[in-house]
């Protein structure tokens, strides 16, 4: 089947599935305080979010990334991970996960052998009171989780979001600490999707200010070609690869590859799209394979240029948490 296709001449690659809205952190530039979470019944069973992934691998999708919330707050996780990992006969190429963490230490392992190649680990900090105020936790579980990982032999980046005032004098800090893992990491921009509604243009330190104190500290940073991922990438001392996602700076938007279904099917062509697609519903209603692929490949023709062209805050009922990043 012909490959999903937006009017920008951009094919999608790639689909981020929403597991669940709910989270058990409560990071600052993410999560409201007090949050409403989605009524169980409308959440996707496993069955259909293996029949809308089906859909979207058999249009071309090759890569899935499942989110949150918190992917591991889903109770059928590892059942799910089993089901979207026979896929790859219909396609999908790699199955990963973004994740906070916390809860991964014991279950590593088994969703390894499930079917995830790579997990993305949130760690904004690695000062534990700063990383307390960040997300409201505690790090100790978060490090667990990121040693467990990595001695599963999974791959594992880390992505930090960069807001000023609260962890910006933290950026080298970091990166010296993931350079001494062994780690990738990425900082990124702290993007107009908070769900309190909090940000501020002069909250972000953009890609060219944290450049410039990484080097402040003594290190070699060069820039490196870019792909088709979100991060912008640096080789650090020779030797590192550091990413740096810098959607308010510099959007990429014009190679964007990538699709996001919520955790009730809502498909969503941009990551700041006002409204989105109810794929769910009409599959609930009864919609069949075919009706459903021609709702999907008219959405994706109608995905607007993006951030670059409408940049901003996004005023929608549907937040980061359960937009999933
Ligand atoms: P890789 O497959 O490893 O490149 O993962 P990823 O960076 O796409 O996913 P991840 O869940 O780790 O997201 C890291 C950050 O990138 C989050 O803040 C996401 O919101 C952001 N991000 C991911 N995809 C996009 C995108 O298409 N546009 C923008 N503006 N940001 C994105
Ligand atoms: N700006 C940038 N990144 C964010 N994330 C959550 N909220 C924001 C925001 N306002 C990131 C998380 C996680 C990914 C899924 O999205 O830190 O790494
Ligand atoms: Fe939870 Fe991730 Fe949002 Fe933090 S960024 S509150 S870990 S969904």
């Amino acid at each position: 089947m012909l490959p999903l296709t937006d009017s920008h001449g951009r094919t999608k690659r790639k689909l981020r599935i929403s597991l669940t809205d709910r989270c058990n952190f409560r990071c600052t530039y993410c999560m409201p305080e007090q949050p409403d979470w989605l009524p169980r019944a409308s959440l996707l069973s496993r069955d259909e979010v293996v029949r809308l992934a089906g859909l979207f691998v058999a249009h071309g999708i090759e890569q899935i990334r499942l989110t949150g919330g918190e992917p591991l707050l889903r109770r059928d996780l590892r059942e799910c991970v089993l089901a979207l990992d026979g896929l790859r006969a219909q396609g999908l190429r790699r199955l990963s996960m973004t994740t906070n963490a916390s809860r991964i230490a014991p279950r590593a392992g088994d969703l390894v052998a499930a079917g995830i190649d790579d997990f993305n680990v949130s760690l904004d900090a690695v000062e534990p009171a700063l990383f307390r105020r960040m997300t409201g936790r505690e790090i100790a579980p978060v490090l667990d989780g990121i040693d467990a990982l990595v001695a599963a032999g999974a791959k594992v980046k880390l992505n930090a979001v960069v807001v000023r005032g609260d962890n910006d004098g933290d950026v080298v800090a970091l990166l010296e600490w993931a350079m001494r893992r062994g780690l990738p990491l990425r900082f990124i921009e702290y993007m107009p999707l908070d769900a309190p509604g909090q940000w501020r243009r002069d909250a972000v330190v953009s890609e060219a200010d944290m450049i410039q104190a990484i080097r402040q500290r003594g290190h070699t940073v060069e820039r490196q070609a870019r792909g088709n991922d979100p991060a912008t990438p640096w080789r650090v001392d020779d030797d590192y690869d550091l990413g740096i996602i810098s959607t308010v700076s510099q959007p990429f938007c014009s190679t964007c590859d990538r699709l996001r279904l919520t955790a009730t099917g809502e498909l969503f062509t941009c990551l700041f799209s006002p409204v989105g697609t109810p794929l769910g519903a009409r599959m609930r209603s009864g919609d069949d394979d075919e009706a459903l692929a021609a709702i999907v490949r008219r959405a994706v023709w109608l995905k607007d240029a993006g951030y670059a062209v409408r940049p901003g805050p996004v005023e929608r009922a549907t937040t980061m948490h359960s937009m999933g990043g």
